[in-house]
C-alpha cells in the first residue's frame, strides 16, 4: 500500500534544499549575506471559524523562516504597513557591538511609526541551532514571528547524526479577538487579561477545535529515518508540555547551543525557548498526534488548557480518503501541574563537554522576580481597578517595576549621553530580604516603578540568583536575557540558600541557554561575562508579566577599542 496522503503543508522541502547545500558544499565556505524584506501588515486569518485581521509579516502567519549558516550575516528591511507602532526582535542572536538591531522598543530603538521602515544588520557568531524572530512592542507577536534557523558553518556538520529531514515547530496562542485590544483592556482594568483561545503548530489549533481539523499540519516521515523537529515555544503567555505519541525524542539543542544527548518522551519549553529533537521513525506506520499543552505552574490562576496537535504521517501509512483509516495514535501529556515533569527536563539539560563557566565572580547579584498588586490610586474609577480586592496587577524584579522611556530609547540616551532618561540605580540584591517563597506580608505586595538600569564594567563576570517569589501567586518565569547567552549553573525550589546551594553549582558541564525556566517557588543561579556592550533587556518572557513590568535592563560599558566598543548607529534608526 503506497499512498503519500498529505500535500506538504508542513515544511518538508527543507531535505531537498539540504541536498542543493551538499552539492554546493565544495564549491565556497565563505560566509554570506542574506538579504530580505519584512512587511508588516493586516492581513485576514481565519482560525476557530473566524476571520481576523492579524498583523502579519508578508502575510504570511507564522511569518517566513529564516535559514542561514553559522558565520552569516542577516540583512532585513521591514516595512511597517500596519496601524501599530513595530520593532522586530532576534530572539537569541548575540548582536555582539550590533545592539542597534537588537529590537526591543525603547530600549534599543524607538519603534517604527506606521508608514515607516528600518534595516536591521547583524552577523551570527558562533551560534548553531534553533531560534526565531518576533515582534517586540506590545502584543504583536502573538502573530509577528517565525522560524530563524542556523545551521553550521558551510562545511561543517552537526554533532549528531545528520537528520534526513528538518522541521520547524512553532508552538503559538491564538485569541479569537485582536490580541492589541486583549492586552490594551486589560491595561485599562488593572485585571489579568482574557486567556488565549488555541494553542497552535506552525499556525494551526488541529484537531481538537472547531473548524481547524482540515487544516491540521501534517509532517510526513518514513519508516525508518531519523529526523530533526526544531522546536519553538512562541506562545505569548504559557509553558507548553510537547510531546509525539509513541516516539521517544533525542534532545540534542536548546537555544541555539548544542546539548549533550538524551531521550525522553516529553519536553517542556517556557515562552522564548527552542529545543531541537531527534525523532527516529521506528513504530508501525500510521499517524501519530504530536500535542503540546499547558504547563500552568500558578495554583488558581486561569489558564487556557486546551490541546493543539499535528500529525506525525507515515508515508505508507494507509489513506485516510481511501479505505479504512484509523484515527491518529492519541498522545498522552503530563498533567497540566506536573512540575516534577517540568523539572526533570530542565535539570537533564547539560553542555556536551566541559563548559568555560566563568568562575572568579565580579558581579553577584540576587534579582527577585514576581508578581505584586498596586492599590488603586486616588480618585481613581473602580472599573479601573479590577484587580483582586480593587487593585491592579503589577510586576516587578527586586521591586523595581521596569517603565520604559518614551521620548528616547535606552541606548540612544546612553550613546548621546542624554540625560534624564535612566538612573543607574537599579539594587543589586531586593530592598529587604523576605521569606520571598514563604507567607509574604501584604505591605511587601507594593513594588515602585522606575527605569533603573545595572551597569557593567566591560568583561566582568556576572553571576545572578533569579529567585521566584510567592507574592500574589508562584509561578514558573522564563527569564530572558537580550544580548547574551548564559549558563545555567543551578535551580532548585525554595529559598535560595548560599550555604547549602552553592554546593549544587554545576561548573563542568550546564547548560548555555538564553531563557531561564525559573522554577515556582524555586530559583535559578545563571553566569556569563559582559563581553557585548550595550544596553540589554532582562525580562520574563510570559507577555503578560513585560506589561506588568516584569524586566530590568542592563548598561555594559565599551572596553578598549573600536573591537571592544558599540558600533555606531545605523542611519536609518528610528527615532521618537
Ligand atoms: Cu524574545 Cu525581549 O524577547
Amino acid at each position: 500500500m503506497e499512498a503519500y496522503c498529505s500535500i506538504a503543508k508542513s515544511f518538508s522541502s527543507f531535505h531537498v534544499l539540504g541536498l542543493l547545500l551538499l552539492l554546493f558544499a565544495n564549491a565556497a565556505a565563505a560566509a554570506k549575506t542574506h538579504y530580505h524584506d519584512f512587511v508588516v501588515q493586516a492581513t485576514p486569518v481565519k482560525r476557530l471559524c473566524k476571520t481576523h485581521n492579524a498583523i502579519t509579516v508578508n502575510g504570511q502567519f507564522p511569518g517566513p523562516t529564516l535559514e542561514v549558516n553559522n558565520g552569516d550575516t542577516l540583512v532585513v528591511n521591514v516595512v511597517n504597513r500596519a496601524r501599530y507602532n513595530v520593532t522586530i526582535h532576534w530572539h537569541g542572536i548575540r548582536q555582539m557591538r550590533t545592539g542597534w538591531a537588537d529590537g526591543p522598543e525603547f530600549v534599543t530603538q524607538c519603534p517604527i511609526r506606521p508608514g515607516g521602515s528600518y534595516t536591521y544588520r547583524f552577523t551570527i557568531e558562533g551560534q548553531e541551532g534553533t531560534l526565531w524572530w518576533h515582534a517586540h512592542s506590545s502584543w504583536l507577536r502573538a502573530t509577528v514571528y517565525g522560524a530563524l534557523i542556523i545551521r553550521p558553518r558551510e562545511g561543517s556538520s552537526y554533532p549528531f547524526t545528520k537528520p534526513k529531514r528538518q522541521t520547524p515547530i512553532l508552538l503559538g496562542e491564538w485569541w479569537d479577538a485582536n490580541p492589541v485590544d486583549v492586552v490594551r483592556e486589560a491595561m485599562r482594568t488593572g485585571a489579568a487579561p482574557n486567556i488565549s483561545d488555541a494553542y497552535t503548530i506552525n499556525g494551526q489549533p488541529g484537531d481538537l477545535y472547531n473548524c481547524s481539523s482540515k487544516d491540521t499540519v501534517i509532517v510526513p516521515v518514513d519508516s525508518g529515518e531519523t529526523n530533526l523537529l526544531r522546536v519553538i515555544n512562541s506562545a505569548l503567555n504559557q509553558e507548553l508540555f510537547f510531546t509525539v505519541a509513541k516516539h521517544k525524542l533525542t534532545v540534542v539543542a536548546a537555544d541555539a547551543s548544542y546539548m549533550k544527548p538524551f531521550t525522553t518522551s516529553v519536553i517542556m519549553l517556557g515562552p522564548g525557548q527552542t529545543t531541537d529533537v531527534l525523532i527516529t521513525a521506528d513504530q508501525s506506520p500510521a499517524r501519530y498526534y504530536i500535542a503540546a499543552r499547558a504547563y500552568a505552574s500558578a495554583q488558581g490562576a486561569p489558564f487556557d488548557n486546551t490541546t493543539t496537535t499535528a500529525i506525525l504521517e507515515y508515508k505508507s501509512a494507509p489513506c485516510p480518503a481511501k479505505g479504512p483509516s484509523l484515527p491518529p495514535v492519541q498522545p498522552s501529556l503530563p498533567a497540566y501541574n506536573d512540575t516534577a515533569t517540568a523539572s526533570a527536563f530542565t535539570t537533564s539539560l547539560r553542555s556536551p563537554s566541559k563548559a568555560e563557566v566563568p568562575i572568579d565572580i565580579d558581579e553577584n547579584l540576587f534579582i527577585t522576580v514576581g508578581l505584586g498588586l498596586n492599590p488603586c490610586p486616588p480618585k481613581s474609577r473602580s472599573r479601573n481597578c479590577q484587580g483582586p480586592n480593587g487593585t491592579r496587577f503589577t510586576a516587578s524584579m527586586n521591586n523595581v517595576s521596569f517603565v520604559l522611556p518614551s521620548n528616547y530609547s535606552l541606548l540612544q540616551s546612553h550613546q548621546q549621553g542624554i540625560p534624564g532618561v535612566f538612573t543607574t540605580d537599579f539594587p543589586a540584591a531586593p530592598p529587604v530580604k523576605f521569606d520571598y517563597t514563604g507567607n509574604v506580608s501584604r505591605s511587601l505586595w507594593t513594588p515602585v516603578r522606575g527605569t533603573r538600569l545595572y551597569k557593567l564594567k566591560y568583561g566582568s563576570k556576572v553571576q545572578i540568583v533569579l529567585q521566584g517569589t510567592s507574592i500574589f501567586t508562584a509561578e514558573n518565569h522564563p527569564i530572558h536575557l537580550h544580548g547574551y547567552d548564559f549558563y545555567i549553573i543551578a535551580e532548585g525550589f525554595g529559598n535560595f540558600d548560599p550555604k547549602k546551594d552553592t554546593s549544587k553549582f554545576n561548573l563542568i558541564d550546564p547548560p548555555m541557554r538564553n531563557t531561564a525556566s525559573v522554577p515556582v517557588r524555586g530559583w535559578a543561579v545563571i553566569r556569563f561575562v559582559a563581553d557585548n556592550p550595550g544596553v540589554w533587556l532582562m525580562h520574563c518572557h510570559l507577555d503578560v508579566h513585560i506589561t506588568w513590568g516584569l524586566a530590568m535592563a542592563f548598561l555594559v560599558e565599551n572596553g578598549f577599542g573600536e573591537l571592544q566598543s558599540i558600533s555606531p548607529p545605523p542611519a536609518d534608526l528610528p527615532v521618537c
